[in-house]
């Protein structure tokens, strides 16, 4: 990430076109364009490739219900993702679909290959099958009657038939070697573990064809059996750049191997276990990084179209706007967890973050020069301390921002973005430049130039999510992000002149209602509320527990409730120095319970920072001890 001009390649999942997209879908195409952003305005040579997944018994069934063909349905679906993305100015490079001529050659010649070296091989298979997930349930999940689908839950139906094996077994060792040379391979780190679990626990050979189904790629050289839909659809991310054709063979050495993968957790397994097999039989070089994000939930449940619990993305563009929208997913989900949204939410968060920290700013810049006759700020000769304090925190926060940005922690690295325009907006308001405009003119306009500059910088780093928008707050300063160059742009003194036009604000704020759960039927009446004991206590002494890493045994004044063991599981987050004589929350009337044989008589409260780490919940000045949270 570090130096310009390389080159960077980027995918999304190509989605199912057995109906129209939805947010979880956006998600995943929204985090793939803002990476591919990041590397643009750090002028690399970008490729961002997504499409759809055009083949297999899912699409066929759909097709059928539909009372259409095959090809007829997903020629009109894959139709409305194009327009989605379009509408959310998402920026690929190309849109493959897994029925194109190129693709379906492509598959073709890479299985004839893998034929000819004896990587494939016929035999029988008979197991469970999940027609939503397309995936065969491995033997350990079989039962005599129909088992539910590990991934998505739904009933998965007994298949058995001749097919062709890929010889996966063969590269269990060569899989877990890559794994242990290759920690970062997948990011959040953690979700490698559970890969690594699954590997070692013993790979079978994959079957990659059917029989009983017609809709797919014909097999190479057995005209009875079609290509099984992951083994098609996991190439269209050497095809879309060019495998497969000879003519296009310095293209796609240009772009091979992929830079970065992007998928949600449910599809990790086939991303991270028969992708780089696949990629190994042939001879090819394994993708950089997998960028594997959690559910969006709605309520307690994830967001699916069996739920019927979907929000459509061009109703969402409709109320909100498309940069809101990618902003919110950006900022508000998590990469490393599942985050339910709601519409209150999105409102919650435009009117905050957008409304009100960065579109204020701008509108009292743009105001007050305007009420004052300064259109144009042009850079003084010297800035004063504070405004030195300000630059040097710009560059404190892209130093931070940028390893959170190279990680793909986009939610954090926007987190820190956010820190610095309260603190510009704290700037401003100290430096209170509606007085100074008056008594010293000078002084008026470094203000100006100062929070100017700032907003600028902070509009290139906010560009990825929201172009749109980023480009608009530039006109409105005179300056362009054209052609910018990063580094100087942080770095570098300040010394631009800035030529400011009066305009609109440039976020809508919304009304909120009261009306909508956030989480539907999970009210609880203020007489259950009052039945949770909540207490101040003071942790008197942390000690370790033995043959523990996560917990501490705390001992805790409760004043007139006298001492209590509390046993706490921060160990990892917070030192003893961290808690010791601080006054925290508590659950008081919790049962006690036994943990590592230690009794517990309470719970501390603590919630979790924008870095994953724990936080105690505690009181914002000392009350006595024992007393009760009401
Ligand atoms: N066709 C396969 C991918 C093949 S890639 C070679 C597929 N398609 S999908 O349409 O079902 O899902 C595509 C992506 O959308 C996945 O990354 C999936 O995780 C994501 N999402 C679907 N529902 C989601 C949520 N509720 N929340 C977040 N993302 C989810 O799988």
């Amino acid at each position: 990430m570090e130096s310009d001009h390389q080159k960077f390649y980027v995918t999304t999942p190509i989605y199912y076109p057995n109906a129209k997209p939805h947010v979880g879908s956006l998600y995943s195409t929204v985090l793939a364009d803002v990476a591919a952003r990041w590397h643009q305005l750090h002028g690399d040579r970008v490729f961002f490739l997504t499409g759809t997944d055009e083949h297999g018994q899912k699409i066929a069934q759909a097709a059928k219900a539909a009372g259409k063909s095959p090809q007829d349905f997903v020629n009109d679906i894959s139709k409305n993702f194009k327009e989605a993305w379009k509408a959310f100015n998402i920026n690929y490079s190309h849109f493959i679909r897994t029925t194109d001529k190129h693709h379906t050659e492509a598959v073709q010649h890479w299985l004839t290959q893998l034929i000819g070296q004896g990587d494939i091989y016929k035999s029988f298979y008979s197991g469970w099958y999940c027609v939503s997930c397309e995936a065969f349930v491995s033997e350990k999940e079989v039962s005599e009657k129909a088992p539910a689908c590990p991934t998505c839950g739904r009933t998965t139906e007994w298949v058995s038939e001749e097919s062709y094996f890929f010889k996966l077994s063969a590269y269990q060792d060569k899989l877990l070697e890559f794994y242990k040379n290759n920690p970062d391979f997948v990011t959040p780190p953690e979700r490698l573990h559970e890969v690594i679990a699954f590997v070692e626990s013993g790979l079978k050979d994959l079957s990659i064809s059917r029989t009983t189904i017609s809709w797919g790629i014909p097999f190479p050289g057995d005209e009875h059996h079609v290509t099984y839909v992951w083994a098609d659809a996991l190439n269209n991310y050497i095809t879309g750049v060019g495998y497969g054709d000879k003519q296009r063979q310095k293209e796609f050495n240009f772009w091979w191997p992929c830079d970065l993968h992007v998928m949600g957790k449910d599809i990790i397994r086939f991303h991270a276990i028969y992708w780089p097999a696949f990629l190994m039989a042939t001879g090819l070089e394994l993708p950089r990084k997998l960028l594997v994000h959690g559910w969006i939930k709605v309520g307690e449940q994830k967001m699916s179209k069996s739920l019927g619990n979907v929000v459509d993305p061009l109703e969402l563009h409709k109320e909100f706007g498309a940069d809101p929208i990618r902003f919110y997913l950006i900022r508000h989900m998590a990469i490393n967890q599942d985050t339910p949204m709601s519409i209150e939410d999105i409102k919650t968060r435009i009117n905050s973050d957008l409304a009100h920290d960065l579109g204020n700013l701008l509108n009292r810049l743009l105001a007050l020069a305007h009420k004052y006759s300064t259109s144009s700020l042009p850079a003084p000769h010297t800035w004063g301390p504070e405004e030195r304090a300000l630059q040097e925190e710009l560059i404190a926060m892209v130093t931070e921002f940028k390893l959170e940005m190279g990680d793909y922690y986009f939610h954090r690295a926007y987190a820190r973005v956010w820190k610095f325009i309260h603190t510009i907006n704290a700037y401003f308001h100290a430096q209170e430049p509606w007085k100074v405009a008056g008594r010293d003119r000078e002084k008026f306009v470094t203000i100006l130039s100062a929070t100017a500059h700032t907003l600028y910088a902070c509009a290139a780093l906010i560009w990825p999510v929201m172009p749109q928008s980023m480009t608009e707050l530039c006109t409105a300063l005179g300056v362009s992000l054209e052609g910018i160059h990063l580094e100087k742009l942080i770095t570098e003194p300040w010394k631009k002149t800035f030529t400011l036009t009066v305009r609109e604000p440039l976020f809508k704020q919304y009304e909120l209602t009261t009306e909508e759960p956030r989480v539907e039927n999970s009210y609880i009446s203020f007489e259950d509320f009052t039945k949770v004991d909540l207490r101040v206590g003071t942790i008197e002494e942390v000690s370790d527990i033995p043959g523990s890493e996560k917990l501490y045994k705390l001992m805790v004044n409760f004043g007139e409730l006298g001492m209590r063991q509390i046993c706490s599981g921060v160990k990892q987050h917070l030192t003893v120095e961290d808690l010791r004589g601080k006054q925290a929350v508590f659950v008081a009337n919790l049962a006690p319970r036994k943990i590592m044989g230690i009794e517990s008589q309470g719970m501390l409260l603590v919630a979790e920072n924008d870095k994953n780490k724990l936080e105690i919940v505690t009181v914002a000045g000392p009350v006595v001890n024992g007393a009760r949270i009401r």
